[in-house]
């Protein structure tokens, strides 16, 4: 029998190709979405699909996102706003926070399942080579506002919980970590990776943040759909908090060379290195962040498939084929 899906941050990465995945496997599929970052064109395939609907609706927006989700048997919530660098933290804050509070009542409201999209950053400065999904979230300063997005994750993953132990509401947590792949949107919230190749694309120097000797984790979003999908036809995720991503990682110096040879220019990389202080004059980054995903493999058997150079070596032809598009969509990325 067909179920209702509904999908709260739906046009943005994960939520475009997971509605296209959960479609593919005969089932009814809802994004919501305020396109406040994510694009319609990322499903633009999907459109005259018999059991796709989309609806630009703010999350804020609580009755109408309990019309949305009437009938649905399971709602994916990945509508957020990411780490704001330079600005916006009451916005974040507003957003993650209330936004998961509005979807886990709603959620209560019409019983359905919530598959929460919370995220690696919530392990913050934790020094340790390798967290696992029982390690401590440590986060710095709260004057440091880059940690408002992991605090609001924290929160969400908190009443996530509260509201499965006060309203029986079935909940899981999927802390996603450096997913990429095509995507039609831009901005200072997009992941490093699709920076750095739209810079080398229209020979621009390549930004590297603080001296780029920090390392970082990247998933190709065909293994993030995956695990995604396993966690929801795994009845024993009910409850748990899982990690995923591939469980590699690299220097963004090192990724900014791999793009610059994929990319196939025949000149000396130029690079621009940002200092943090241009994000203000308090900021932290981690330095290094790996995560274990043995429990992943180990409750509904997830083993990554793509290597990170596969990965990026499709990104780059992905943004190569579809730069013009991308740099109209995004007027700031447009010139050379
Ligand atoms: N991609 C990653 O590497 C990664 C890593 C860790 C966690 N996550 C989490 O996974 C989820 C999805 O990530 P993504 O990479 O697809 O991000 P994304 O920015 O591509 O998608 C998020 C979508 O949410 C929408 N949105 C934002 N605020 C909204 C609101 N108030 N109402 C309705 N829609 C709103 C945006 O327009 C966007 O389309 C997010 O919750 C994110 O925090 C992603």
């Amino acid at each position: 029998m067909k179920e209702k899906i509904v999908i709260t941050g739906g046009a943005g990465l994960i939520g475009s190709h997971l509605s296209r995945e959960l479609l593919d496997d005969g089932n009814q599929v809802m994004a919501v979405d305020d396109l406040s970052q994510g694009k319609v064109d990322n499903l633009k395939d999907l459109m005259e699909h018999k059991d796709f609907s989309f609806v630009q609706s703010n999350i804020l927006d609580n009755q109408n996102l309990e019309e949305c989700c009437s009938g649905a048997s399971t709602i994916f919530h990945l509508a957020a706003l990411k780490i704001p660098r330079y600005r916006g933290y009451l916005k974040t804050l507003e957003v993650n926070a209330k936004g998961t509070q509005i979807v886990l009542d709603c959620a209560r409201k019409i019983g359905a399942r919530v598959i929460f999209a919370s995220t690696d950053d919530v392990y913050g400065k934790n020094p340790d080579s390798l967290v696992s999904e029982e390690s401590s979230l440590v986060l710095g300063d709260s004057q440091i506002t880059r940690w408002s997005s992991a605090a609001s994750k924290i929160y969400g993953e908190h009443l996530c919980f509260g509201y499965a132990e006060k309203y029986q509401v079935p909940i899981t947590i999927i802390r996603y970590s450096g997913v990429f792949g095509s995507t039609f949107q831009l901005s200072s919230l997009s992941g490093v990776q699709d920076l750095l190749i739209v810079s080398a694309l229209t020979q621009r120097a390549l930004p590297i943040h603080g001296d780029g000797t920090q390392t970082r984790p990247f998933t190709f979003i065909e293994d993030a759909i995956d695990a995604t999908l396993r966690i929801w036809r795994t009845a024993s995720t009910d409850g748990e908090i899982v990690n995923i991503g591939t469980g590699t990682q690299i220097s963004i110096i090192n990724l900014a060379y791999l793009i610059w040879r994929f990319v196939g220019i025949n000149e000396n990389i130029q690079l621009n290195f940002i200092p943090y202080t241009d994000f203000s004059h308090l900021y932290e980054d981690p330095r290094h962040r790996k995560i274990d995903i043995s429990k992943a493999k180990y409750l509904f058997g997830y083993q990554p498939k793509i290597s990170l150079e596969n990965g990026m070596q499709m990104q780059v032809e992905w943004f190569k084929n579809n730069l013009k598009k991308i740099q109209k969509l995004n007027p700031s990325f447009s010139t050379n």
